[in-house]
C-alpha cells in the first residue's frame, strides 16, 4: 500500500494485521493511558488512529464533556474503528473517526489550534517525515496544550536465549524500515522532533514490556512477532533482504519452538516523549 506522503506501509491492513493490532491494543493500552494522563473534558487528537481501540479507550477517560478525533489513512481501518466505536457505549459526540492524512489532517475550521491534547502512537515509523506530522500536532494543539509521541524504536527488542536465525531476519527488517523511507528507530527521535515541531520538551519515557515462559502473555506475544514477521516476508523476499525458506522455518518452528521453552525471555519497549505548545 502506497500512503499519499510517500513510501510503503510495512505491515498492511489484512486480517491478521488487525488481529495483531487488538492484541497490540490490550498490551499497551493501559500502560499508555497511564502515561497519557487525560482529564474528564479533554479534546484529544488522535493521529493515525488505525482500528481505534486507543482512541475508544482515551474518550472513555475524557468522559462525556470531552472529545476525540481520530485521523486515519485507511478507510478500512476507520471502518473498523467506526464500527467498535458504535458497540463502545460511547455518546456520538464523543468520537469522530476521519479518513485523512497525517500531514494533512481533515480538521474543520476552528478545530486546529484548539486540543488539549495531540496524540500519536506506532505511526511516525511509518511515515517518510515524521517531523511534518509532529508540526501539524503543534500546529492543531491550543496554546499549553499537550503534544504526547509514543513510538518504535527497533533496537530494544530481545528475546533469549536468541533464536536461530532470528537476529539476521530482524535486522533485515529494520533494513525495510528504511527502504521505504521509514525511520525504525524513531522512537529514539521524539524528544528532537518535538523540539524541532516548535514544542517544549517536558517528558521521556519508555513504556516497559516483558514476559517469559510460564506467563500468559509470553506465547501470543511470540506469535505476535511471528506474525509481523510473516506479514512483511513478501516484502522482504521481494527486497533480497531474506531466504523465504528460511523465513518460513523461522516463523512457522523456531519462534514457536521459543514460545513453548521453560526458560526463554521477551522484553521490548516503546518511547514516549510529550511537549507543550508555548502559550506565546
Ligand atoms: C501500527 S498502526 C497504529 C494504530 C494506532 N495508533 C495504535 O496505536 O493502535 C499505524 C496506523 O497508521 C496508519 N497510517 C500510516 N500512514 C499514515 C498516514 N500517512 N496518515 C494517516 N494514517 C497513517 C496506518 O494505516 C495504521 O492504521
Amino acid at each position: 500500500m502506497t500512503t499519499p506522503s510517500g513510501g510503503e506501509y510495512v505491515h498492511g491492513t489484512h486480517r491478521s494485521e488487525q488481529e495483531r493490532l487488538s492484541l497490540m491494543n490490550k498490551i499497551l493500552n493501559e500502560r499508555t493511558l497511564a502515561e497519557l494522563a487525560i482529564r474528564e473534558g479533554d479534546h484529544v487528537l488522535d493521529i493515525g488512529s488505525g482500528l481505534g481501540q486507543m482512541s475508544i479507550a482515551i474518550a472513555r477517560r475524557a468522559g462525556t464533556g470531552g472529545r476525540v478525533i481520530g485521523v486515519e489513512r485507511s478507510s478500512e481501518q476507520i471502518e473498523k474503528a467506526v464500527a467498535a466505536f458504535r458497540v463502545s457505549g460511547l455518546g456520538p459526540r464523543q468520537i469522530d473517526f476521519r479518513v485523512g492524512d497525517a500531514t494533512e489532517p481533515p480538521l474543520l475550521p476552528g478545530e486546529s489550534g484548539s486540543f488539549d491534547v495531540c496524540f500519536t502512537r506506532f505511526l511516525l515509523e511509518h511515515v517518510p517525515d515524521p517531523l511534518a506530522v509532529v508540526r501539524r500536532m503543534v500546529q492543531a494543539a491550543k496554546p499549553n496544550g499537550r503534544i504526547v509521541l509514543a513510538d518504535d524504536d527497533h533496537e530494544l527488542l530481545k528475546l533469549h536465549p536468541e533464536p536461530s536465525g532470528f537476529t539476521e531476519v530482524w535486522r533485515a527488517y529494520i533494513e525495510l524500515y528504511r527502504r521505504n523511507r521509514n525511520d525504525p528507530m524513531v522512537g529514539r527521535r521524539l524528544v528532537q522532533l518535538l523540539h524541532q515541531a516548535g514544542a517544549t520538551p517536558t517528558r521521556n519515557t519508555w513504556v516497559w514490556f516483558g514476559a517469559c515462559s510460564g506467563n500468559d502473555m509470553f506465547e501470543p506475544v511470540v506469535n505476535n512477532l511471528a506474525g509481523v514477521l510473516q506479514g512483511a516476508a513478501p516484502r522482504l523476499e521481494a527486497e533480497g533482504l531474506v531466504d523465504g525458506e528460511a523465513m518460513q522455518y523461522l516463523c512457522g518452528v523456531t519462534l514457536p519452538e521459543f514460545a513453548q521453552r521453560p526458560d526463554a525471555a521477551v522484553w521490548f519497549a516503546m518511547s514516549l516523549s510529550e511537549g507543550v505548545k508555548p502559550a506565546q
